[in-house]
């Protein structure tokens, strides 16, 4: 019988992620694993980010040759492999071809996914069958990364906390250290000679994904009319310095379709009213186009009840919402909230505003050098102290997709309660809250082209009366006398004052537009233009891509060797290309790889090839100044 020793744990995730199994083979910053909040990267931090001086003036033009010669850049990654967006997350052995994932070719289409007769409808091409309606992929029998298949089993129970707690998961014995019943479930499972017989007692979505090495649909997705999809955003036929537009700062916002502009003017020209408070039509009409897009939003994250959506600014807004109630009430001296080394600022400091408030500490999970979770230290930080585990299902830094479906049935084992960061996925992945499994999911709505200041929360329903509200005022309460309050149902109890009704019409409008362009069709391209953008610019000599995660979002974080961001979003400026540098408010992520910025290019469907061979031409031109 084996010990359970680092070597073991290290094969056991050479197992999940089919990696080399030497342990502490990944240079991994030195995290605490212990109680403490435990970010202190030991790594240099600007190692790559040497200050150059490059010309102010407009870029050379010409191409660079292949062969140029290299900087000797001291932080050159490995050869990068192109990523998968659905990507095998462990293919059992590796394709030896080292060719992408086959992409599906179509979807089944289905009649609730059409458009309403007189809606405003984008554009996919007539396929075969289609009749030429545009139309929007089910999600029905897919399989998607991050998304689990299974609905946690049972119903929530209470637990001593005073929240609803879940049954043990076949494999972690109630009470068992996690890294013990981890340890055993692998024993169980015959570890230790042949290549498929990994885990069977491990999650069923993640053995699926190890023994049959794909998350991806089995069928297809149709392709996207990507020039008449262009044409719905006025805005690409800007010009910027002389140059078309090439917008690829989609991470930190999206472009707005002519749809969401409509919905925004419309409302504003002919509904404009304070909802829930008159009795008068326009009041009416308002509080019916808001609920109506609360409705959008419920459907579009699977939620089973229109109350489980809380409407917010935004990410930031939602996580502070929770931090602020369900952390305040239910955190208490020496619990834990798990977090990972990918999280944005907005999923770190609210928690460690609120853990040092109730004394709670932080735990940070790992990640490898290509940046996915180390699921096997997760699987250790996890324990009978962990109260939350907050993560991003997708990295704004890095692009790593995080298999939280997972990790959300991995935290049940302890009844921790689970946040999922949805800001980077909820344009990219298809997502449904219940089989995710999840407590809370925030999104913000300028990252799924919808307006800036509005977003929502998901806030499963068992736990609304044992969360206190957040902010007092107006349309929060039942009634109000100067000794006492009582409070709304949610999710008018999160919902103080008078909301962001325009935006969230807007908001809605740009679900519909998501929903009829498919996000299977729309992962199917944007993971086409991801593996092509990676492909072209891993191809420039110096050039160091950061995150190459086998499951990822399009995101394209790079350095060149002296070469500052700042000055090369600067000059791809000037060529009308919109990339962002900097920190990515993930300071954690970008420093676990010995940088404190990058340029980070990221990419959404209305993007092309040929707008990645504008940016990779100006980029070799920026690496050949002086
Ligand atoms: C992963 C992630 N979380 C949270 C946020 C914060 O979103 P917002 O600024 O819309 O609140 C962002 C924004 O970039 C993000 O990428």
């Amino acid at each position: 019988m084996d010990e359970i020793t680092p070597d073991l744990v290290a094969r056991i995730a050479s197992r999940i992620y089919n990696e080399p199994t030497t342990p502490n083979s990944t240079s991994q910053p030195s995290y605490a694993q212990g109680h403490g909040p435990s970010y202190a990267p030991g790594g240099p931090h600007s190692a790559a980010t040497s200050h150059g001086s490059t010309s102010h003036g407009h870029l050379p033009q010409g191409h660079d040759s292949q062969g140029h010669s290299s900087h000797g850049f001291p932080m050159s990654a490995p050869p990068m492999q192109p990523p998968a967006m659905h990507a095998p997350m462990t293919p059992f052995p590796p394709d030896p071809s080292g060719q992408m994932p086959a992409m599906p070719t179509q979807v089944p289409t289905s009649p609730d996914a059409l458009p309403n007769p007189g809606e405003y409808a984008p554009r996919l091409p007539a396929s075969p069958g289609s009749a030429g309606i545009p139309g929007a992929g089910s999600f029905s029998g897919f399989s998607f990364p991050g998304l689990s298949q299974g609905t946690p089993s049972g119903g929530p129970h209470s637990s001593a906390s005073g929240g609803p707690s879940y049954p043990a998961l076949p494999g972690a014995p109630a009470g068992s250290s996690g890294l013990s019943a981890f340890v055993a479930s692998v024993r169980q499972s015959n570890y230790g000679g042949r290549e498929h017989c990994l885990a069977n007692s491990l999650i069923p979505s993640l053995r699926e994904k190890l023994s049959t090495g794909r998350v991806i649909p089995t069928s297809g997705a149709r392709a996207l009319d990507v020039p008449s999809i262009r044409e719905d955003f006025p805005i690409l036929r800007e010009k910027v310095n002389g140059k078309s537009l090439v917008w690829f700062d989609n991470a930190a916002t999206t472009q707005k379709p002519q749809a969401v502009i409509d919905a925004l003017s419309n409302f504003y020209a002919h509904d404009n009213s304070n909802i829930h408070r008159a009795a008068h039509t326009l009041a009416a009409r308002a509080t019916d186009a808001y609920e109506k897009a609360r409705q959008k939003i419920q459907s579009f994250l699977g939620a089973s009840n229109i109350k489980e959506i809380v409407y917010v600014r935004g990410t930031t807004e939602g996580i502070n919402l929770i931090t602020q109630t369900y952390g305040r009430k239910f955190l208490g001296p020496g619990d834990e909230v798990v977090l990972s080394t990918l999280e944005h600022h907005a999923n770190i400091v609210p928690w460690q505003m609120i853990a040092k408030e109730r004394g709670a500490v932080l735990r940070v999970i790992p990640v490898n050098d290509r940046g996915e979770i180390m699921m096997e230290e997760y699987q250790r930080i996890l324990g009978p102290r962990t109260k939350v585990v907050a993560l991003t299902h997708a990295s704004n830094s890095l692009g790593t997709i995080l298999p939280v479906a997972e990790m959300t049935q991995m935290a049940k084992r302890y009844n921790a309660r689970v946040l999922i960061d949805g800001a980077q996925s909820v344009a990219h992945i298809p997502v449904n809250v219940q089989q995710l499994g999840c407590d809370f999911y925030v999104f913000s709505g300028h990252k799924i082209f919808g307006p800036t200041g509005i977003g929502a929360v998901f806030v499963k329903e068992d736990l609304h009366d044992l969360m206190p509200p957040w902010q007092g005022g107006g349309n929060m309460i039942k009634n109000v006398t100067f000794e006492e309050t009582s409070y709304s149902d949610a999710p008018g109890k999160f919902e103080a004052g008078t909301p962001n009704i325009a935006d969230a019409v807007g908001l809605g409008a740009a679900l519909d537009y998501v929903n009829r362009l498919g996000l299977p069709n729309i992962a199917a391209y944007e993971h086409e233009l991801l593996a092509y953008g990676t492909e072209q610019l891993s191809k420039i000599n110096g050039l160091r891509l950061i995150g190459s995660a086998r499951e990822k979002v399009g995101v394209l974080s790079f350095v060149l060797p002296n070469k500052r961001t700042e000055e090369i979003g600067r000059l791809l400026d000037q060529e009308g290309i919109a990339v962002r540098s900097g920190h990515h408010c993930s300071q954690p992520s970008l420093r676990r790889f010995g940088v404190e910025s990058t340029v980070r290019p990221s990419l959404s469907f209305y993007n092309t090839k040929g707008e990645i061979d504008r940016l990779v031409d100006a980029v070799k031109r920026i690496q050949r100044l002086p």
